[in-house]
């Protein structure tokens, strides 16, 4: 169970998928860290987040590491520093673990070819991948279900653009469940039709084991789309109202990588609603980021 970057969910066997689960829900019910030397690690956000930082923050003082701050506004890649050089730079001082966000997809691609001599860990890349939200959202869904095999999981929304649904949709199929999806015509591209059927949302809500909706990224939009995006438009067509929140099977259960939309995605009321586990992702992501560290830094 160990890789040195980990950056893409087409690095995750179903085997080890179930393997970093096991791990997180170890760390949640207390178990020490496997690191035995002091680490050095860096969270390097080159796009807005809430969750993802503070929750790998968060994983990395859990596993006893020393995090040092990094504010892109005010490092030298404001005065032209590729991303390469920063983190060789970071690796000279003494830092073992970059956790990097970047608007440019695959931005990794160059920086595994450059072998660093650091990890290097993926917290989103533009519309590409989001492996740390797949593994949250993978252990939020067995942690229910206890298995992943024959659920039906319904994905809703801006699928194009969305670094969940990309990396979410090949494990979720390679685990055994079915992916349907739902959301603008737009959106479901032949990528998403190679994968499952797109449905209305009054004929898949009732299907669905698990309903994941996603936010309308308008930062991702052209400006055109974003000039024609009409929220109450799209609640009533593609949201989850409260009406069709009364359709969902009794064991049902929403997610959403947040932040939500709200009013947007799903009525305003759902949030906090019986069946859905949006702030159990975030709690469990906490410990499945301790997970990912710990399997990156195994092999030291
Ligand atoms: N889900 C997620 O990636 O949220 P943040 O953008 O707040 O990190």
């Amino acid at each position: 169970m160990t890789l040195h970057d980990f950056v893409s969910a087409t690095q995750v066997s179903p085997a080890f998928a179930n393997q970093l689960i096991d791990r997180a829900q170890a760390f949640q019910k207390g178990a020490a860290p496997l690191l035995t030397t002091p680490y050095y690690a860096a969270n390097l956000f080159f796009e807005n987040s809430t969750r993802t930082h503070t929750s790998f923050e968060m994983a990395e003082r859990k596993l006893g590491m020393t995090v040092l701050p990094f504010n892109p506004a005010q490092s030298s890649v404001t005065k032209g520093e590729t991303l390469e050089d920063t983190l060789r730079t970071l690796a000279a001082i003494g830092v073992q673990v970059a956790v990097v966000r970047h608007p440019k997809d695959a931005y990794y691609a160059p920086l595994l070819e450059a072998d660093l001599p650091l990890h290097l860990v993926n917290a989103g890349d533009g519309a590409g991948q989001h492996p740390s939200q797949m593994m949250l959202d993978l252990m939020t869904i067995r942690a229910e279900f206890g298995h992943f095999a024959g659920l039906r999981v319904g994905i809703v929304g801006d699928l194009t653009h969305s670094r969940v649904a990309h990396s979410d949709m090949t494990l979720l199929t390679q685990l055994g469940a079915s992916v349907m999806f739902g959301g603008p015509a737009e959106w479901y591209t032949p990528e998403f039709a190679a994968v499952g059927p797109r449905l209305a949302m009054a004929d898949l809500v009732p299907k669905c084991d698990v309903l994941m909706l996603l936010r309308v990224q308008l930062e991702r939009l052209s400006g055109e789309e974003t000039a024609g995006f009409d929220a109450a438009a799209y609640h009533q067509a593609y949201g989850l109202t409260e009406e069709l929140y009364e359709r969902l099977a009794p064991h049902a259960i929403i997610m959403h990588p947040a932040p939500v939309n709200r009013g947007v995605e799903l009525a305003s009321s759902l949030v906090t609603a019986p069946k859905s586990r949006i702030f159990t992702q975030m709690h469990n992501g906490v410990y499945m980021r301790m997970a990912m560290l710990e399997a990156v830094c195994a092999n030291d």
